[in-house]
């Protein structure tokens, strides 16, 4: 077996292969589409936002389904919707515009720990979090697999809480064979270019509330009504017409990019179940999940070799990989005053966490060679410690 690239050895990939790649086909409709646009002179508020969100809400099956500028500015509309003060209990194991949007409405952050093996949010370290000052919980769907949604929703219930999902990595999941979308009071997805459903940079907020999705649908508009009163101070968080009319396009061809995404993750998990030291993220009862990303986790003194170094090895093979999600949030400058108490699962999932490339352009002979290059890092980590040659 080959030396890996950084030991002296050749690289995998002549070119870098990517993390992540919407691969958008030529497609010359699509072109016309948006010349129709540009010359209509409705680039916003028109026809296409209008059929992407109704069309969201059938692939959905959710009463409302909002387009905005961004999942960032969803989470923020709905916090406002919902009226919070206090507290917001957050997973401190996720990307931090989760707790960005809290601390972003004036609401502290109170960061729960993960669970050791879905490395979503501990729902039994979430609850014990709870204060008479904690309005809601946020759950995270972390690399496109749904929380336990269940028992949080039970938690929520029994503390008077509410629950909002922020969804951005899960356009597509299942949690008990219904599609994410309608939990809690809202879900907010992002259609930033490397989630399951890209409009370029966007969101959608979906909820089955009537009066939750009116004041979504005037926060996004500075918070003015269909007779022009500002009723509360919003945001200007519109879709455009143009990114609206690329989400109708790939809407259609979600299916199949879970599938194949679905098939792709399957294949990595075959191939890299037997090295030492290597673990995935496990889906609960009845979960399916988008596979937006497709994480493993390094223990170090199982596999000889701190995820660090897996992560340089494969850099040097062109590989892209990226440790979603290292440090935890309250490491980040903006975050860290929030911290309260230790939470060891994250510590743990932090410093072990690495996502490999995954997107349904990617080929299985890709999988393959990335997974062998795994193989060869694990089959040649003695040379990794040795002393580094002075002369
Ligand atoms: C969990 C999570 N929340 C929020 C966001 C922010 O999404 P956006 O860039 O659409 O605001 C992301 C982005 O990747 C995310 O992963």
């Amino acid at each position: 077996m080959q030396k890996p690239a950084i030991l002296g050895g050749p690289r995998a990939f002549a070119n870098p292969l990517p993390f992540s790649n919407p691969g958008f086909a030529p497609c010359p409709a699509l072109l016309e589409k948006m010349k129709g646009i540009m010359e209509s002179g409705i680039l916003s508020k028109g026809p296409y936002v209008e059929e992407f969100e109704s069309r969201c809400t059938q692939f959905l099956d959710v009463r409302h389904a909002i387009a905005v500028s961004s999942c960032l500015s969803g989470l923020c509309l709905s916090l406002q919707a919902l009226d919070l003060s206090g507290e917001v209990i957050v997973p401190a194991f996720t990307f931090p515009a989760a707790p960005g949007s809290i601390v972003q409405c004036g609401l502290t952050p109170a960061f729960a720990d993960c669970h050791p093996h879905t490395f979503n949010i501990d729902p039994h370290h979430a609850e014990r979090l709870v204060t008479p000052k904690t309005s809601a919980i946020m759950a995270v769907s972390n690399y496109g697999l749904p929380p336990d949604i269940q028992l949080l929703e039970e938690i929520s219930e029994r503390h008077s809480l509410k629950l909002i999902s922020d969804s951005a990595q899960a356009f597509g999941a299942t949690y008990g064979r219904k599609m994410v979308g309608g939990f809690g009071s809202m879900e907010v997805f992002s259609l930033s270019q490397s989630k399951i459903l890209t409009t370029g940079e966007g969101g959608l907020v979906t909820t089955n509330d009537n009066a939750l999705a009116e004041k979504i649908r005037q926060g996004r508009n500075y918070g003015k009504s269909e007779s022009g009163e500002f009723l509360f101070a919003g945001l200007s968080a519109r879709l455009s017409e143009l990114h609206a009319l690329m989400g109708l396009e790939l809407l259609a061809s979600v299916p199949d990019f879970l599938q194949k995404r679905r098939a792709l993750a399957n294949l990595y998990k075959e191939r890299l179940k037997a090295v030492e030291g290597v673990r995935f993220q496990t889906a609960g009862e009845g979960m399916e999940s988008s596979e937006n990303y497709f994480p493993i986790f390094i223990d170090g003194k199982k596999f000889g070799l701190h995820r660090d170094v897996v992560w340089q090895a494969l850099a040097k093979e062109n590989i892209e990989t990226r440790k979603l999600f290292s440090p935890p949030a309250y490491q980040h400058p903006g975050f860290a005053k929030f911290k309260r108490e230790d939470l060891p699962a994250t510590e743990k999932a932090s410093e072990e966490c690495l996502a490999l490339p995954l997107y349904p352009r990617l080929e299985h002979e890709e999988v393959d060679k990335v997974c062998d290059t795994m193989e060869r890092i694990y089959r040649w980590r003695d040379e990794f410690r040795a002393p580094p040659k002075l002369f």
